[in-house]
């Protein structure tokens, strides 16, 4: 099938790459220059691991190219639209500016019988709008929703093999015109065992908003029994693995620490209580408030403990943030828990240094004023205190001897609860996690 995915950004580069692997013919299409340039060259503008080998392996079958022209667009039988809907400056609500303007660039160039299928994540109603615009325009063209689950970091298997299929349809029929496309579309997985749901629009829109608050809500919910255990003098991973072992509950996303971050939990729960709000429905969904809370409190929560750790004062002390990025195997520091806690450090009179393998140059777009060191050994040189907050592979793996010998003073604070406090302490460390003893 020849198929355009309109913005090439984290969703829509892995979307577009994955596709032409599947077998089809895609064009990706992107108002940024850098971005295309790029991914004309087989080069990802974003760290996620596989993409770089995916998209050199798929353009040299000759099945993906990039361009900055819409006109392009014309003669595929499906437009995905896969551009950002970031929260609105100063508000909860999602910004839908790129939205639109991709629909209305496209408008021009949709033939009869196509079908546009939106994957960004929308308010609940946006797709009704769109499905008006676009009757105005081409009244034989569909619109469809069909959410994207990906996690950055796995986005290319997550893409390939999904755990579901999500396909809004306007009447919400298996029956629908657009359902037999999405199924050629996506031939592979469907064949391999993917379950798919067809759902109305509505239905779709809200799939994906519903999810993102699960998850969340999940990482706050054990966030706050952190809090608790803390009081009490208990041990939350242990907790967690209580629990977990109850299969209603399941162990996954019942890591406590630093919380949430990245481009999506954070501003996706913000908006849904926003549009809940404008559909009078907002009592629903201000336990999200709560969420919301809870997860900025821990950010709050380690700038104390690091004080505590550092005997009562921030002032002059060296403290070394080991992870930039929002979680690991990522570059991407939207809303990191841990970028904003350096951040706070700082404000409050110590001398930061961060490392990260793969986020520095993004970190340092966002917070210049921070002190960023790419190798690992000099950034922990001289520390009084290190601070474990995106649990990279490598850093799960430091040996508390080995880094004995570099710092100034033996002090870890454990913001993801991947250490092993008794290695470390045995070692002569002074180790804190979150919501452990
Ligand atoms: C999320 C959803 O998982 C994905 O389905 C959706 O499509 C987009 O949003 P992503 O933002 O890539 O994906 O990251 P995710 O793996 O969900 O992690 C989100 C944040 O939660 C990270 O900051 C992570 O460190 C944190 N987290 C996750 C915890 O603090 N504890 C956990 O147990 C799990």
């Amino acid at each position: 099938m020849r198929i355009s995915v309109i913005g090439c950004g984290y969703l829509g580069a892995v979307h577009a790459a994955c596709m032409a692997k599947l077998g089809h013919e895609v064009i990706g299409i992107d108002v940024d220059e850098q971005k295309i340039g790029a991914l004309s060259e087989a080069r990802s503008p974003f760290f996620e691991p596989g993409l770089d080998q995916l998209l050199k392996n798929v353009q040299e079958t000759g099945r993906l190219s990039f361009t900055l022209d819409m006109a392009e667009a014309e003669g595929s039988g499906v437009h995905f639209i896969c551009v950002g809907t970031p929260q609105k400056y100063g508000e909860n609500g999602a910004d839908l500016s790129h939205v639109n303007a991709a629909m209305e660039a496209l408008l021009p160039y949709v033939r009869p019988d196509d079908i546009i299928v939106g994957k960004s994540t929308v308010p609940v109603g946006t797709a009704a709008r769109l499905s008006i615009i676009l009757a105005e325009h081409e009244p034989r063209a569909h619109l469809v929703w069909n959410p994207e689950f990906l996690r950055e970091g796995h986005a290319v298997k997550d893409t390939l093999s999904p755990d579901r299929l999500v396909y809004g349809v306007a009447d919400g029929s298996d029956d629908h015109a657009a359902v037999s496309v999405l199924d050629e579309v996506y031939a592979a997985p469907l064949s391999s065992g993917t379950p798919r749901l067809v759902t109305d629009l509505p239905t779709a829109e809200l799939v994906k908003a519903a999810a993102n608050s699960f998850l969340a809500t999940k990482i706050s919910f054990i966030n706050a029994m952190a809090e608790v255990c803390e009081a009490a003098g208990a041990d939350v991973t242990r907790l967690a693995d209580a629990i977990g072992m109850d299969d209603r509950i399941g162990r996954k996303f019942l890591n406590a620490g630093i919380g949430f971050g990245g481009g999506c939990l954070p501003k996706d729960i913000r908006a849904f209580m926003a549009r809940a709000g404008e559909l009078g429905a907002d009592q629903a969904l201000t336990f999200l408030r709560e969420v919301d809370a809870i997860n900025m409190r821990r950010r709050t929560r380690v700038v104390e403990l690091t004080r505590e750790l550092c005997g009562g004062s921030l002032l002059g002390q060296h403290i070394t943030v080991l992870g930039a990025a929002f979680k690991p195997e990522s570059d991407d520091v939207r809303d990191s828990p841990a970028l904003s806690i350096a951040a706070q450090l700082q404000l409050q009179g110590a001398v930061v240094t961060v490392t990260d393998p793969k986020a520095l140059k993004n970190a340092a777009k966002r917070f210049p004023e921070l002190r960023y060191e790419p190798d690992l050994d000099s950034a922990i040189g001289g520390a009084d205190a290190l601070l474990l907050l995106t649990e990279w592979q490598q850093y799960r793996e430091l040996d508390p001897f080995d880094v004995s010998s570099g710092v100034a003073g033996l002090r870890i604070l454990d913001g993801r609860n991947v250490l092993d406090a008794d290695k470390w302490r045995a070692a002569g460390w002074h180790y804190r996690g979150l919501g452990r003893p």
